[in-house]
């Protein structure tokens, strides 16, 4: 099975960082320092929402502090993947829409992990 090794995150609820994991993690700090931010990626990054606040890319986007683009993702030992929510306005017939959209990136790590 293959361990989590990172989740990243960029523009979501102000943070844009990599935590990295060692298998055995406690999460400590202050008030607003990013402990449930950190969850809440990881729970964006498995299950495509966050439990609780709805499922569609809008909803995921109510997180991004950014007015672009937001992405969370996870690196395990062989391949990381990544999804972005890109927030576009267009105009028809006068009036503007706005529109979520999601995107997902897998890459494998390299060197990956040799056979045994
Ligand atoms: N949309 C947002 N844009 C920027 N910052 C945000 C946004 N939503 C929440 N925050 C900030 O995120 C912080 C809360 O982070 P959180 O991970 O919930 O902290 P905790 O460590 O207490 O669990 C607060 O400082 C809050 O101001
Ligand atoms: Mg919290």
């Amino acid at each position: 099975m293959s361990k989590i090794q990172a989740i990243s995150m960029e523009n979501l609820k102000g943070t844009i960082d990599k935590q990295l994991l060692t298998g055995k993690d406690i999460f400590i700090g202050r008030n607003g320092s990013g402990k449930t931010t950190r969850l809440q990626a990881l729970q964006m990054s498995m299950l495509g929402y966050v439990p609780g606040n709805g499922k569609r890319a809008v909803d995921n986007y109510k997180f991004s502090s950014d007015d672009n683009e937001m992405s969370v993702g996870l690196e395990l030992e062989d391949f990381k993947f990544s999804r972005t929510f890109e927030r576009s306005t267009k105009m028809t017939k006068g009036v503007s829409n706005v529109t979520i959209s999601e995107s997902i990136t897998v890459s494998p790590c390299w060197p990956s992990p040799s056979p045994a």
